[in-house]
C-alpha cells in the first residue's frame, strides 16, 4: 500500500460550484421518458399526476437542480405544438432518430415544466434550430414563459396553465454540427444571431463543440466577441469504453484492462475543459460565457436483444468511478464550467435510475450524486494529492478529488480511487482549519457489479468510520476502487 500526501487549504477559496453542474438531461429517446419518468395516471404503477411515483422520490433526494429536454438530437425533430392540447388529439409522429417508433406525443410542454415543478428543478429547454423556424421557437418561449396578453398566452391559458412557468435555460440547437443540421459553426453563428434576436429570454445557451473541435468554440465566441448574447456555450463528450464508436464495450462484461481505457477516455475531459476554456479566455477573460457540458457520460453497446435505438445500459461501479471523476473535474474547473447534465437520468446511457415494469433500482451513478451533493452552491477551495499514474501509456491518475466548503463553514471531501490491485493511505495537512469532527459514506464494489433488478443494494454507500482528524492532519485509508465522501464540521 503506498502513501499519498494530500494538502487541503481552506482559506484558498477557488470559485463557487454551481449547483447546475449537477444537472440531468431527459430526452424523448427508449424508455427515458414513456415508462421511466411518465406513465400515464391509468397506469397500474404508482403515479403522480402520471409521473412515476418511485422515481419521483428518487429524484427529490438527489436534489436535482436542472434538467434538459427534449433533446438531444430529437430536439431539431421536435414541433412543440404537437405537445399541447388534449393528449387524445395529440399528433402522433415518427421518432427518426431513436428507433422509428411512435411518438403519441403525450409527454409535451405542460407535462415537461409540470415534471420540473414536482421534482423542484430548473428547466432548460432545448429549442428546434435544425428543422423548425424562428417564429416557432419564438412562440414557444412566449408560451411557456410570457405573462402578457397575446395568442400565444391565452392558448396557454386554454390548455390549463394561467401562469407562466419559469424556464430558466433556453437551448438553441443541439448538436447542430450532426445531428442537428450538419452545420459549419459559420452557418450556426449566423442562424445563432438571427435566432437569438427574436427569443426575449436571458439564459441562451449556444450550441457548442463536438469534443475536441477548438475551431468551433474559436467561431463562436470571436463571433459574439464584444456582445456576448449566450449565457453559455454547450460541449458534448462521451466517454466510450473501447474509443470506437462502431463496437464501444460492453457495459456488464468487461476486461480489467478495458475498465482502465475507458477510465482515461474519461480523463479525456480534463483536457477538453483546459482546451475549450482557454479558447473561450481568449475573447472571454471574466468568464461571463458559462461553458455548459450538456452531454457527459459512459456510452456503450446496448444490453443484448434490446431496441438498439433505446440506448439501454446497464450500470457498474465503473461508472460510479465514470461519474466521481468527470464531477471532481467539473468541480476543479467551476470557474468557467457553469452547468454539466449527465447522459441521461433515467434507462439511458448512464442513467441515475434504471425502471422495469414496477420496478426501479437506483445505480451507482446514483449515489455518486447523492454524495457530491453538498457540492452544490459551496465554494471550491485548494487541494492538491501527490497522484500515481495507473498506466504506462495513457494518462490515468489513480485518484480524482474535490473540495468545497458550505455556507455553514462544513467541509466536504469527494475522492475516489480508480486503482483496482491497490488501497492508499492518504496523509492529508489542512493548515489553519480548525475541524473538529469528521464523518464520511463509502461507495465500493468489485468493478464490474451492478444493482440489478433482482439485487437492487449490491452498491450502496455506506458508514465510514475509518477517518482519524487530529488537529490539522486528516488520515484514511482509501479502499481500491471506491468513492469516499467526508464531511468535516
Ligand atoms: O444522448 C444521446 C444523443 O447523443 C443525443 O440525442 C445527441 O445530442 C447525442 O449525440
Amino acid at each position: 500500500m503506498s502513501q499519498l500526501k494530500m494538502t487541503i487549504d481552506r482559506t484558498n477559496e477557488i470559485s463557487k460550484i454551481n449547483k447546475e453542474i449537477y444537472g440531468h438531461f431527459a430526452e424523448h429517446l427508449g424508455r427515458c421518458i414513456y415508462g421511466g419518468i411518465y406513465v400515464g395516471e391509468n397506469s397500474p404503477i404508482p403515479n403522480i399526476n402520471g409521473y412515476r411515483k418511485d422515481v419521483v422520490e428518487a429524484l427529490k433526494a438527489l436534489k436535482v437542480p436542472v434538467l434538459r429536454w427534449p433533446g438531444g438530437c430529437f430536439a431539431d425533430t421536435y414541433h412543440w405544438m404537437d405537445g399541447i392540447g388534449k393528449p387524445e388529439e395529440r399528433r402522433k409522429i415518427v421518432n427518426t432518430n431513436w428507433g422509428g417508433v411512435t411518438e403519441d406525443n403525450s409527454f409535451g410542454t405542460h407535462e415537461f415544466l409540470d415534471f420540473c415543478e414536482l421534482i423542484g428543478c430548473d428547466a432548460y429547454v432545448s429549442l428546434n434550430l435544425g428543422s423548425g423556424t424562428v417564429r416557432e421557437a419564438a412562440e414557444w418561449v412566449e408560451y411557456m414563459t410570457s405573462s402578457n396578453v397575446s395568442p400565444m398566452t391565452d392558448l396557454r391559458k386554454k390548455n390549463g396553465r394561467e401562469e407562466p412557468w419559469k424556464v430558466k435555460y433556453i437551448g438553441i440547437g443541439n448538436e447542430s454540427w450532426g445531428c442537428g443540421g450538419g452545420m459549419s459553426p459559420d452557418y450556426y453563428m449566423d442562424l445563432y444571431k438571427q435566432f437569438q434576436q427574436f427569443i426575449g429570454h436571458g439564459g441562451k445557451i449556444a450550441c457548442g463543440p463536438n469534443a475536441a473541435d477548438y475551431n468551433w468554440t474559436d467561431t463562436l465566441m470571436r463571433r459574439s466577441y464584444g456582445y456576448f448574447q449566450m449565457k453559455g456555450l454547450s460541449l458534448h463528450y462521451y466517454t466510450i469504453p473501447t474509443g470506437d464508436w462502431g463496437k464501444k464495450g460492453s457495459s456488464v462484461d468487461f476486461s480489467k484492462d478495458e475498465y482502465y481505457s475507458t477510465l482515461a477516455n474519461t480523463w479525456y475531459m480534463e483536457e477538453l475543459l483546459k482546451r475549450h476554456g482557454a479558447t473561450m479566455d481568449k475573447y472571454d477573460i471574466d468568464k461571463k460565457v458559462g461553458l455548459v457540458v450538456d452531454e457527459w457520460g459512459i456510452w456503450t453497446d446496448v444490453i443484448d436483444g434490446t431496441n438498439p435505438g433505446f440506448l439501454y445500459q446497464q450500470n457498474s461501479m465503473r461508472d460510479a468511478i465514470i461519474a466521481a471523476i468527470n464531477l471532481d473535474l467539473f468541480n476543479e474547473h467551476s470557474d468557467r464550467v457553469k452547468m454539466a447534465n449527465i447522459a441521461q437520468m433515467v434507462n439511458v446511457l448512464q442513467a441515475v435510475v434504471l425502471t422495469e415494469g414496477e420496478r426501479m433500482v437506483k445505480t451507482p451513478t446514483y449515489h455518486v450524486f447523492d454524495m457530491y451533493k453538498d457540492h452544490m452552491e459551496s465554494t471550491l477551495v485548494y487541494s492538491h494529492i501527490e497522484n500515481k499514474q495507473l498506466l504506462e501509456n495513457k494518462y490515468l491518475p489513480a485518484v480524482s478529488q474535490s473540495v468545497s466548503v458550505d455556507e455553514s463553514g462544513k467541509l466536504h471531501l469527494t475522492i475516489s480511487n480508480a486503482s483496482l490491485e491497490e488501497d492508499f493511505d492518504i496523509d492529508c495537512v489542512l493548515p489553519r482549519s480548525g475541524f473538529k469532527s469528521a464523518t464520511a459514506r463509502i461507495l465500493t464494489a468489485p468493478y464490474t457489479t451492478c444493482n440489478t433488478f433482482d439485487n437492487p443494494e449490491a452498491v450502496e454507500p455506506k458508514a465510514f468510520d475509518g477517518v482519524t482528524l487530529d488537529g490539522e492532519s486528516l488520515k484514511f485509508t482509501l479502499p481500491k476502487c471506491s468513492v469516499l465522501a467526508i464531511e468535516l464540521c
